[in-house]
């Protein structure tokens, strides 16, 4: 596998060893006897911030090139709304006379429980404006038993930006509040527990922290930024999105200064967890990874750790950290041990061998995963992101 993915080389294997999936680079032979083919390739950001949709067209060129029969192009990958017509351009304009519709059909996995969400995703949304295009599609889909959502397909296309870009929204504001929570003595868990027991609001993605990364969230953001000003529209929102995200690793450093008495010139800082979030090994967009860029040029040293993301992370920052073999080993003659992703594993750390093992005890939750309290007993110096230092009795 490419990236790691909880149980995707098993589900792989299986298909392939029962006759269901096979592999080729040659087009022709992926298209034989095909009815629908599925463009899911990667649509990076291109250099002033738009998708750069150069697989899709050389995807769609392919397929004109060798299609024989009637097909149905459904386009998967993330892109900006208005390609899928021009798919349709490339793949009509190609000469090939056979049959062709297009359909887009936006994905919603999150890394690291992909499976989880395609096996039963909340909707399946379908953008076509050819009946048999959607029954097609409909058909495929019914094994899942997912509420499907029929829509043309500028609107499906941008559904997917739109969904993306609330999460991202979501995150930023209570990345926000919870920087308000810290001015102000407040606590961001109960301003959380509050706001998300409001049915209009619910609880998911309001969870604080050093930023959304990842190949998704922010790109996808940027992309539909772009999309507003080609048509004239300020994107307002979207812009004061990626500027609060931008900014939370800022927040961060401040924090781990605090902590340290100003300044973390010529400290040791362990960091624990370097993938963009939990359950991955992507360090792509990692706001984890962006710390640790900050950490070094303020002339701190670190000593990084991740369970499965480090063979990623050694390529990018090389012999500029010292690579860990466990959170214990990073502690050695640390001054702060910085949690930086939300792997679980780090709120089961064994606190007074840390406490042991750190040259000075500070522990810094850039993920709110850990318990305070817990942390404290180890006779630790604990901050969190928009977390107050009051102990609740409730009666
Ligand atoms: C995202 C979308 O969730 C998914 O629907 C789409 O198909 C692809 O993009 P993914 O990139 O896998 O999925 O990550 P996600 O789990 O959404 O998290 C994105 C980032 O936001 C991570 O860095 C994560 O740590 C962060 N995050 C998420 C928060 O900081 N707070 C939250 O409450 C939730």
């Amino acid at each position: 596998m490419p990236l790691y993915e909880p149980g995707l080389a098993q589900l792989i294997r299986t298909q392939q060893a029962e006759g269901r999936l096979r592999f080729t680079d040659r087009p022709e032979v992926a298209l034989e006897g095909a009815q629908i083919v599925f463009i899911a390739v990667g649509t990076p950001t291109g250099p002033t911030g738009e998708a750069d949709l150069t697989y899709v067209r050389q995807a769609a060129r392919e397929i004109a090139g060798c299609a024989r029969g009637p097909l149905l192009v459904v386009n998967k990958s993330t892109v900006p709304v208005e390609t899928a017509d021009l798919v349709e351009r490339i793949i009509k304009g190609n000469g090939n006379a056979a049959d062709f519709r297009v359909a887009s059909n936006p994905e919603f996995l999150r890394e690291g429980s992909a499976i989880g969400d395609f096996m039963h995703p909340d909707r399946i949304v379908i953008g076509a404006s050819d009946p048999h295009a959607v029954a097609m599609l409909r058909e495929l889909y019914a094994p899942l038993g997912a509420p499907v959502h029929v829509v043309d397909i500028h609107t499906a296309e941008m559904i997917k930006y739109a969904a993306n870009a609330f999460l991202a929204t979501k995150i930023s504001f209570i990345n926000e509040i919870a920087n308000l929570c810290a001015a102000v003595d407040a606590d961001i868990d109960g301003v959380v527990a509050g706001i998300g027991a409001d049915a209009r609001i619910g609880r998911t993605y309001l969870e604080p922290g050093l930023g959304f990364g990842g190949s998704c969230l922010p790109k996808d953001v940027a992309a539909l930024a772009m999309v507003a000003r080609a048509h004239a529209i300020e994107p307002t929102m979207l812009e004061a999105t990626l500027s609060v995200n931008r900014r939370q690793v800022t927040h961060a450093i401040r924090l781990i200064e605090d902590l340290l008495g100003g300044d973390v010139c010529e400290k040791e800082i362990a960091v624990a967890g370097l993938a963009f979030k939990a359950g991955t090994d992507d360090i792509r967009e990692s706001p984890a990874m962006v710390l640790v860029e900050a950490l070094i040029t303020r002339g701190a040293s670190v000593t990084a750790y991740d369970p499965i993301a480090q063979r990623h992370a050694r390529r990018v920052l090389r012999d500029r950290v010292r690579f860990a073999t466990s959170v214990y080993d990073a502690c050695a003659s640390a001054h702060a041990l910085v949690i930086a992703s939300d792997d679980r594993l780090f709120a089961q750390l064994d606190w007074p061998r840390i406490a042991r093992t750190l040259a000075a005890g500070n522990v810094v939750d850039l993920r709110n995963r850990l318990d305070p309290a817990v942390v404290r007993q180890a006779g630790l110096t604990y901050a969190g992101v928009g977390r107050n230092r009051k102990e609740i009795f409730a009666s």
